[in-house]
């Protein structure tokens, strides 16, 4: 099993929609993926069109597991164990596509995760997914919270994904918490591909040109570096439809730009190519 965290220096950098439609295309391909939604915005579970039904006994989201938290609290409740990420799981509209939803709530869990220390929590409730899934994909929070770093504590390998804003010229604060955190231990996880996202066409301006071209300067980003995925209508439609893009619109460019970023990843050994 393999388990990749998207992250970014700043909100609304595409982590979600790569996560939705590279999680997609990997399903589609025949690897079992478990999508991870550590959002308080929940945008991937609302995306694969999850839910967590809040008098529901039998549902969980990411928050109930990594608190540890029984559903019910009447009469018995002490005595039921705490559920896992097997009870959390949830199945989408795509075959070998899985999700463990987010919550509104993740605000508040992740000041409770912090102080129960439970920065490694994240990485223990995903061992038991080995039993029959290939690929995690950890949908991170746009701050560097606990939830984002205990996200880099389970990550085998991170993606940084950048749209070409001023608030995003800069990954260094994440890619450096990746560093530290691989010093001290907490994490074996290395920066494996930086993906730009919902880049503008040319003819709007020469500033996200210029943001490319500063990107493509830094040695370390430009080394990384996948193919671009455009801005197109077709992904915000996608997700108002709650269709991941390549079943909503597969004939789509932008569709076909996550084509070559899988291909990328792939030869990078980031996501491990379906056998033959
Ligand atoms: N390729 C794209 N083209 C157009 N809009 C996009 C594209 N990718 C993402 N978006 C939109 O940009 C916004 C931020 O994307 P999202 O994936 O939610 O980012 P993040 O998860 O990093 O916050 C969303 O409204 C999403 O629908
Ligand atoms: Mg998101």
């Amino acid at each position: 099993m393999k388990t990749i965290a998207f992250m970014s220096g700043a909100a609304g950098a595409g982590k979600s929609a790569s996560a939705v439609t590279l999680g997609t295309k990997l399903a589609l391909r025949g690897q079992a993926v478990c999508i991870v939604d550590l959002d308080r915005q929940r945008t991937s579970t609302f995306y694969l069109n999850a839910v967590v039904d809040p008098y529901d006994d039998e549902q969980h989201y990411v928050g109930d597991v990594l608190l540890r938290r029984p559903k019910v609290k009447e009469k018995g409740a002490e005595s039921r164990r705490p559920p896992t990420f097997l009870d959390a799981i949830q199945g989408t509209q795509v075959d070998n596509l899985f999700v463990i939803a987010g919550h509104a709530n993740l605000k508040d869990d992740a000041l409770a995760l912090a102080q129960a220390n439970g920065g490694q929590r994240l990485r223990e409730a995903i061992r038991p997914l080995e039993q029959f899934i290939d690929i995690v994909l950890i949908d991170c929070p746009g701050e560097l919270n606990i939830l984002a770093t205990s996200a880099i504590a389970a990550a085998d390998d991170v993606v940084m994904c950048f749209a070409p804003t001023l608030k995003h010229a800069d990954l260094m604060d994440v890619w450096d918490t990746v560093d530290d955190m691989r010093r001290d231990g907490s994490s074996t996880a290395e920066v494996a591909a930086v993906m730009p996202c919902i880049i503008p066409p040319k003819r709007q301006g020469g500033f996200y040109g210029e943001i490319m071209d500063k990107m493509q300067a830094v040695p370390a980003y430009k080394a990384l570096m996948t193919p671009q995925v455009r801005q197109q209508h077709f992904e915000p439609s996608a997700y108002s439809h709650q269709q991941p893009l390549p079943i909503h619109a597969p004939r789509s460019e932008v569709n076909g730009d996550y084509d070559l970023v899988l291909e990328d990843l792939d030869k990078r050994g980031v996501t491990t190519p379906a056998a033959a």
